[in-house]
């Protein structure tokens, strides 16, 4: 049965572009992880990617502040759901790390350097989300929730290598910025292309 919740409204329609199905871009790099990999979900919402993870045996934590949409997805089995700020004073993910970390659409610039530590040492980061120009589309628009160009590979701290960077148009129409980095030196293994 399809799960439903209410998106981010400061995102409007343009929330969940892809509807309920995880974006492509998490589908290919989530090849990297191994059978039993511990991912977060960060802003999970409904749990597209969290539940798309767990069914290819990941152990998933999905956190959002959306107590129902968290909800959704209960009694799925590999993902445990917890109710959080990110972007209050206190940071309540402070000392875990996991073997990867994957963010769509959710941009909240202050926490940077915390979400940058909640991967492990030779973890992966997977991240996608809107950029300048999206306004021209619909929402968001608000240049707070719009990466700038390039922003993602700009803020990459040392000792980080990327696996794969692209910005622009897609057909939505929307403008999107991806990255998928991992905490290393020394590039790895990449994903076949299809
Ligand atoms: C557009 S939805 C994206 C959901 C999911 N990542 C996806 O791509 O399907 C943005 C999510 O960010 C969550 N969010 C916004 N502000 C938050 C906060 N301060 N703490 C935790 N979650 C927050 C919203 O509740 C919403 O579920």
């Amino acid at each position: 049965m399809p799960f439903k919740h209410s998106p981010d409204p400061r995102l409007g329609a343009a929330a969940h572009p892809g509807g309920s199905a995880p974006s492509e871009w998490v589908r290919r790099f989530a090849a990297l992880l191994p059978e039993g990999a511990r991912v977060l979900d960060l802003a999970a919402g409904g749990g597209r990617h969290a539940r798309w993870l767990a069914g290819r045996g990941c152990k998933v934590m999905a956190v959002d502040r959306d107590a129902a949409a968290l909800a959704t997805m209960q009694g799925v089995a590999g993902v445990e759901t917890r109710v959080l700020d990110l972007e209050g004073p206190d940071w309540p993910l402070g000392g875990q790390q996991f073997d990867a970390v994957v963010v769509a659409n959710y941009l909240y610039r202050p926490r940077f350097a915390e979400l940058f530590e909640l991967v492990r040492p030779g973890g992966l980061l997977i991240y996608e989300t809107f950029m300048l120009g999206n306004e021209r589309f619909g929402k968001p628009s608000n240049p707070d929730f719009l990466l700038r160009p390039c922003e993602l590979l700009a803020c990459l701290p040392e000792g980080w290598s990327v696996v794969a960077f692209e910005q622009g148009e897609v057909g939505r129409p929307a403008m999107i910025q991806r990255l998928c980095a991992s905490r290393s030196a020394v590039p790895g293994r990449l994903p076949s292309l299809i």
